[in-house]
C-alpha cells in the first residue's frame, strides 16, 4: 500500500508512559500509520518524554539533537515531542527546537489524527489543554492480539497531593478516575486478546474512585470484579500512596485470588521533620504501622518502595532515620533517587544539599537495599513459585517470566511458550532474576 506512512515511538519515564505510547500507536493507526522499530524508515518519530528528574529532561533535548541528522536526510520526517516534558516546557522545545513539528501533552493523544493532518498541509502543532472529555473513549483502533501475556491498563490519572518535589501534578493534571465499566471493558478485551495478568496504573493508583451504577467504585472493588474475568491470571497494581491504603485493600491482599502478593509503596524518606517538608500527609510511625497491617492479612507479600536522599535541609541524621525504616521494613526491593530540583516546585527554591552528599548518601542506601533485595531472593531458594512466562531467555532453550512476587525467573525448557503459567522450583538467586526447573505444569 502506497499510502502506509510509519511510525517509531521513543518511550522514557513510568509504565503510565509505557500505555499511552501504546494508545498513542493505536490512535495513529486510524491514521494510517503502522508502528516500526527502525527510526531511519519512519515518517513520523514521536518522543513520549519524562519530566520527574532534570537527568530525565534533559535526555530529551540530547535525542532532539541526534535527530537532527535524520531530518535533514529527509526532510518530510515529522517529528513530535508528547509526554510530560511537552505538557511542562512544550512551547520552549518549539521555540528552542525548529525541527520540532508537534507537541502532545499527556491529556491531548486523541487528538494526535487532526495534529498530524495539519503538519501534512505545512503546519505546526501544538496541544497541552487538560480537555474534559476522556482521552480513552476515542482510542479504539486496537489489534487483534495483544502485544504480550502481560499488559499496563489506566485506571487513574494525575495527582493531588502536591509532594513539595514533585512535577507529576503539573504535568499530569487533577486526579481522574476512569469509570468502572470501562476499565472491566478494556481489561475483557485485553483477557480474549490473549494477556493473562493486568497491572493496574495509576500515579496515585490507590486513590482510584470511579463512577459506575451510581456508586463510588474503590480499587478493591475494582480488583474484585477484575478477579471474576475468566482467563485473567493475575493482577497488580501501582503506584500507591501510603494515605490511600484503605481497609478494603489490604484486605483484599489477604483474600483474592488474584491479587499477587507484591506491593509498591512508596515513603521517600524514614524521617518526620523532612516527611513534613515534603508535604507527604503520614508519618514514618503511620507507615511502619500501616506495613504491620498489610503483613497481616498478607504475610508473605513483598514490598518495595521509593527514596529519595539529599532533600532540601536532610541531615544526616534525618538519612539515618531513612535507614532505620528500611531495616525496620525489609524491602524486597526499591527505587532510589538523589533530590533533583525541578523548577516550579516548592522545594526548588530550598538550601540544596551538595552533590556529593547525595552520591554518598544514595551509595549507602542502596548497599542497604541490595542486601535486603539478595535476602529476599535467597530466601526464594527451594521454593515453589507460580511463573508466568513472557518472552525466551538470552540462552538458548531458555525462557524468561516473572513469579507471584516479581521476580524475574529463568527456566529451560522445550516444551513451555510465552503465556504459560507454570509451576516452578526456585534452584538459585543470581544477581538480578532467580533460575529454576519446571515443578509441574
Ligand atoms: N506517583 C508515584 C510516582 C511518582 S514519580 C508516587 O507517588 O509514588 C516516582 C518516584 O520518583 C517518586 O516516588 C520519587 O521517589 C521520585 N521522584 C519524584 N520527584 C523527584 C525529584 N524531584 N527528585 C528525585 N526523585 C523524585
Ligand atoms: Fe508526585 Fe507525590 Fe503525587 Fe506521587 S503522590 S505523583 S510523588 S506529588
Ligand atoms: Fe515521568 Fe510523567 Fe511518568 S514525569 S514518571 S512520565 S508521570
Amino acid at each position: 500500500m502506497a499510502d502506509v506512512k510509519k511510525l517509531y515511538i521513543k518511550t522514557y519515564g513510568c509504565q503510565m508512559n509505557v500505555y499511552d505510547s501504546e494508545r498513542m500507536a493505536e490512535a495513529m493507526a486510524g491514521a494510517g500509520y503502522v508502528e516500526t522499530q527502525d527510526p531511519t524508515e519512519a515518517d513520523m518519530i514521536l518522543l513520549n518524554t519524562c519530566h520527574i528528574r532534570e537527568k530525565a529532561a534533559e535526555k530529551v533535548y540530547s535525542e532532539l539533537g541526534r535527530l537532527r541528522g535524520l531530518k535533514v536526510e529527509k526532510p518530510d520526517l515529522k517529528i513530535g515531542v508528547a509526554g510530560c516534558v511537552a505538557q511542562a516546557e512544550g512551547e520552549e522545545i518549539m521555540r528552542r527546537q525548529p525541527l520540532v513539528d508537534l507537541v502532545v501533552g499527556p491529556q491531548s493523544y486523541h487528538r494526535l489524527p487532526e495534529m498530524e493532518a495539519r503538519l501534512r498541509e505545512g503546519g505546526k502543532a501544538i496541544d497541552t489543554d487538560f480537555p474534559t472529555e476522556d482521552k480513552f473513549d476515542t482510542l479504539r483502533h486496537r489489534p487483534k492480539s495483544a502485544r504480550g501475556p502481560t499488559a499496563f491498563l489506566t485506571v487513574q490519572e494525575g495527582c493531588d497531593k502536591f509532594c513539595a518535589f514533585c512535577v507529576v501534578p503539573y504535568t499530569r493534571g487533577a486526579e481522574v478516575s476512569r469509570p468502572p465499566e470501562r476499565v472491566l471493558e478494556e481489561a475483557r478485551d485485553l483477557v480474549e486478546r490473549g494477556v493473562r495478568e493486568i497491572t493496574l496504573l495509576g500515579q496515585n493508583v490507590n486513590a482510584y474512585h470511579g463512577a459506575g451504577l451510581g456508586e463510588d467504585w474503590s480499587l478493591a472493588r475494582l480488583i474484585w470484579a477484575l478477579n471474576d474475568i475468566e482467563g485473567l491470571a493475575r493482577i497488580r497494581f501501582t503506584t500507591s500512596h501510603p494515605k490511600d491504603m484503605s481497609d478494603d485493600l489490604i484486605a483484599a491482599h489477604g483474600e483474592c485470588p488474584k491479587l499477587m502478593p507484591y506491593l509498591h509503596l512508596p515513603v521517600q524518606s524514614g524521617s518526620n521533620r523532612i516527611l513534613k517538608r515534603m508535604n507527604r500527609g503520614h508519618t514514618a510511625e503511620d507507615y511502619l504501622r500501616l506495613i504491620e497491617r498489610i503483613r497481616a492479612a498478607r504475610p508473605d507479600i513483598l514490598l518495595s518502595g521509593d527514596f529519595i536522599v539529599g532533600f532540601p535541609e536532610e541531615t544526616e541524621a534525618d538519612f539515618q532515620d531513612t535507614l532505620d525504616l528500611i531495616a525496620t521494613v525489609g524491602y524486597g526491593t526499591a527505587y532510589s533517587f538523589k533530590y533533583s530540583t525541578r523548577p516550579g516546585t516548592p522545594a526548588a527554591e530550598r538550601i540544596q544539599i551538595p552533590e556529593e552528599v547525595k552520591s554518598e548518601r544514595l551509595l549507602r542506601l542502596q548497599a542497604l537495599i541490595s542486601n535486603q533485595q539478595r535476602a529476599a531472593q535467597e530466601a526464594m531458594v527451594g521454593r515453589k513459585v507460580s511463573v508466568l512466562f513472557e518472552k525466551p531467555g538470552r540462552l538458548s532453550g531458555q525462557i524468561v517470566g516473572k513469579s507471584d512476587y516479581l521476580h524475574a525467573v529463568h527456566v529451560t525448557s522445550p516444551t513451555l511458550k510465552p503465556g504459560d503459567l507454570a509451576q516452578v522450583e526456585v534452584l538459585s538467586s543470581g544477581a538480578n532474576s532467580l533460575s529454576g526447573r519446571i515443578f509441574a505444569a
